[in-house]
Formats: structure tokens, C-alpha cells, sequence
């Protein structure tokens, strides 16, 4: 039996696998938000939240088991929300709050670190963050001695150790992705100590160690269960999903909208519109990645009290139906955005004509017709740098399959925009 452990930006999610049967033999959720802020552009959590959360989960997952099948899970593996910056001072304690990987508010410096880059960072990146640090909260950042993702907290909380591996190290901007270590350049670009202050690197098939006898009666999990690499939440979808090979592509509907597609080797994009990563496998994971994908859909169904099936009907009623949604036009931009790289702007709502604030069905399919539009910008993008890199005669990206992932899979009408 295993565990697996997803550490979201609303929650965590746990279960139980049995890998002789192949069941799913328990389920735990459990919800957290962002800390309140007036700040614009500010996401941020605390990493307790996460790890109260993964015991909360992880208790949920094997209420259901007894004893001796308690005693039979033998492994941990973590998905996190990537790009998130962790910072621990010399006695391993949290510095401050995470800011995540939809916190906005390093733009400045990320824009700093894309010109010397020569190529596009956006500010979800972990590197500008360090920078926003280092400039805004100088007090906080001289007693940095560790810095780390949320999954390598994560992992550290459940064994002691801190680590980092290429999947989640490739969306920091100071993981070298062509020769899989820290980029020393990159890393004094931020400050000339950080290449002191990252995890030591294991690799993807790695295990971190077992579980520290706190961690082992805070989740109510055997001690000696090994935890494994574990990586960013969007290379563990691609290995959950069996997107592990070129020529497959993968769309998750979540909070944030990600599609993403494995290559033999990195890509590249000057713009920043697609984000080099890499896979839990070792293979490049080229991703694009809007943060405004179920949040517009959410806030129609949150303004009417009205549910995503209820809404979802409406939606397919004929007056409701035609493609452009009659010239109504949802901006999704509500938390700034990404892809594009516009972390300032504002969500709008455009060609209303009388009576359409009052048509939930109709603005809730612009909502999702504004995501999507994103989403397939992002998709031209990469499949022209698939061109680009290739041979005239093979792309290097050339999807023949699209697996869906994440809340919004479930619901029909994101087929039909
Ligand atoms: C990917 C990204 C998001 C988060 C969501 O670059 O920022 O998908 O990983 O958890």
C-alpha cells in the first residue's frame, strides 16, 4: 500500500493505493485558503498549512484500514504546487509565509532577471521572488540559510532531509536543465550565497529517507515508510496520467490552467509563454500556464449561488449556445495573468447590451470561453516552437493524444468551448 499526497493551493488531497490490487483503497481532503492580504498581486500561505493539512488528509485516507493494513503501507510519494518560495533561517524554521507560484508581486524583479536571462521569466518563478525578498523584507533575507520548494518542505517535514529533483528545481530559473544541476550564473544573479542555501539534488528515482517518528504519528503511518522524490504537482500529473512519452500532451483544469507535452530533450521559449521544464523522468516537459482557468467560471457560480452542474445546463440552452456567446466577452485576467505575461492586469467583462448581467447561463460560458482562449493561445505557441525545433520533416512536438486532468475534466461544457 502507498500513499500519495497532493499539496495544492486549496488544499490537500490523499490516498491510499493498493498496488497488488490496483485500488484505491482510501480517500482525505483537506481545505486551506491564502492568507488574508490587501496587498495586490500577494499570494501567499504558511508551510504549517500544508503540513497540518497532509496529516489531516493522510488520517482521512486510512480511517477506513485496519490495523494490519495500516501496518502494510510502505511508501510516501508528495506532489506539490510548484515555483512557491520556502525560506528557512540556520535553525531550519520558516522565515516567513511562502509566497506561491500565483503571487504576483515580484513582477519587477522578475522582469529584471528576464533581461539579463535574455529570454522571458514570469514572476510565479521562484528566482524573482528571492529577489523581491532580498529588496523588500532585507531583514528576513539576511537570516535565509535554506530555501526550498513546497514539495521539498514538504519531504523535509516527513523525513528531515531537505533535497530538491529536476522536475520542481526546473521552474525556479536556477536549475540548469541541459546538464541537470544549480546553474551557478543564474544563482549569483539573485545573491552570490545562494548557491549555499539550495537542496542537495537526488534524482527522480530517488528516496529521500523514512519518516521521522513525528511525521510517522502525525499522519498515523508505519516509520519506516520510505519517502519517495516525489516532484511538482504538474510532472506527478504527467506520470499519473501515463504522459511519459513524445507525442503525448496533457491539459489540466484547475485553479491554474496548465498544458504541457514531453520531449526527448528541453525546449526553449525566448517569449516565456511555454516554461522549460522538466518531467519526473528526465524528459523536457515543455508547459504553458494560465492562472485564471476554473477561477472565472467559479466567481459567475459564486456571484449567482448557483452550482457548476446548474450553471452547466443553462449554459448549453440554445440561447445560451451560439460560439462568441453573442459578442459577450469574459476577460479572465481576475488575478492578473501569465501567459500572457500581464501579472497586473484585471478581468473585464465586455459587449453587455441590456439584461445579460442577469443571465448566468450566458456569462458563465463566456467565463469558460475566456479561459480557453488562453489555453489555446498557449497551444499555438508550443506547437510552433515544435516546429521550430524540429527537422523540416519531425516536429519535436507532435501530440497525437490529449489527456484532461483537474476539476474543470469533469465538467462538458469545457469540450465544447
Ligand atoms: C505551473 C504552475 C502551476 C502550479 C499549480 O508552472 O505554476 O500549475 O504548479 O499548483
Amino acid at each position: 500500500l502507498y500513499i500519495g499526497l497532493d499539496v495544492g493551493t486549496q488544499g490537500v488531497k490523499a490516498l491510499c493505493y493498493n498496488t497488488d490490487t490496483k485500488e484505491i483503497v482510501g480517500r482525505g481532503a483537506a481545505s486551506f485558503g491564502l492568507l488574508p492580504t490587501n496587498i495586490k498581486g500577494r499570494a501567499e500561505q504558511h508551510p504549517s498549512s500544508w503540513i497540518e493539512g497532509c496529516a489531516e488528509a493522510t488520517q482521512k485516507a486510512i480511517e477506513g484500514l485496519d490495523p494490519e493494513a495500516r501496518a502494510r503501507i510502505r511508501g510516501v510519494g508528495v506532489s506539490g504546487q510548484q515555483h512557491g518560495m520556502v525560506v528557512l533561517d540556520s535553525n531550519k524554521q520558516v522565515l516567513r509565509p511562502a509566497k506561491l507560484w500565483c503571487d504576483v508581486e515580484a513582477a519587477d524583479e522578475a522582469a529584471e532577471l528576464s533581461r539579463a536571462h535574455g529570454r522571458m521569466i514570469v514572476p510565479s518563478f521562484t528566482g524573482g521572488k528571492l529577489l523581491w525578498l532580498k529588496r523588500h523584507e532585507p531583514d528576513v533575507f539576511a537570516k535565509v540559510r535554506h530555501v526550498m520548494l513546497p514539495h521539498d518542505y514538504v519531504n523535509f517535514w516527513l523525513t528531515g532531509r531537505i533535497v530538491a529533483e529536476a522536475g520542481d528545481a526546473s521552474g525556479t530559473t536556477y536549475y540548469d536543465m541541459y546538464n541537470k544541476k544549480w546553474d551557478p550564473a543564474a544563482m549569483e544573479l539573485i545573491d552570490e550565497k545562494l548557491h549555499q542555501w539550495v537542496p542537495e539534488l537526488i534524482g527522480s528515482n530517488d528516496i529521500v529517507g523514512t519518516l521521522t517518528p513525528e511525521a510517522s504519528s502525525a499522519l498515523g503511518l508505519p516509520q519506516d515508510a520510505v519517502v519517495s522524490s516525489g516532484s511538482g504537482d504538474n510532472a506527478m500529473s504527467a506520470l499519473g496520467v501515463g504522459c511519459v512519452d513524445p507525442g503525448q500532451m496533457m491539459l489540466s483544469l484547475g485553479t491554474s490552467g496548465t498544458l504541457f507535452a514531453v520531449t526527448e530533450i528541453p525546449l526553449m521559449d525566448p517569449s516565456g509563454a511555454v516554461c522549460p521544464f522538466a518531467d519526473a523522468t528526465g524528459k523536457g516537459l515543455p508547459l504553458m500556464c494560465t492562472l485564471n482557468c476554473t477561477m472565472p467560471p467559479q466567481e459567475i457560480a459564486s456571484s449567482f449561488g448557483m452550482t457548476h452542474p446548474q450553471l452547466t445546463e443553462l449554459a448549453q440552452q440554445p440561447e445560451n449556445a451560439q460560439p462568441g456567446c453573442g459578442g459577450v466577452h469574459f476577460l479572465p485576467y481576475l488575478v492578473g495573468e501569465r501567459t500572457p505575461n500581464w501579472p497586473r492586469a484585471t478581468g473585464a467583462l465586455l459587449g453587455l447590451t441590456p439584461g445579460v448581467l442577469s443571465r448566468p447561463g450566458l456569462l458563465y460560458r463566456a467565463a469558460l470561453e475566456g479561459a480557453s482562449f488562453s489555453l489555446l493561445a498557449g497551444l499555438h505557441r508550443m506547437m510552433q516552437l515544435g516546429r521550430e525545433h524540429g527537422t523540416p520533416d519531425h516536429a519535436l512536438l507532435s501530440p497525437s493524444e490529449l489527456r484532461l486532468v483537474g476539476g474543470g475534466a469533469r465538467n462538458p461544457l469545457w469540450y465544447a468551448c
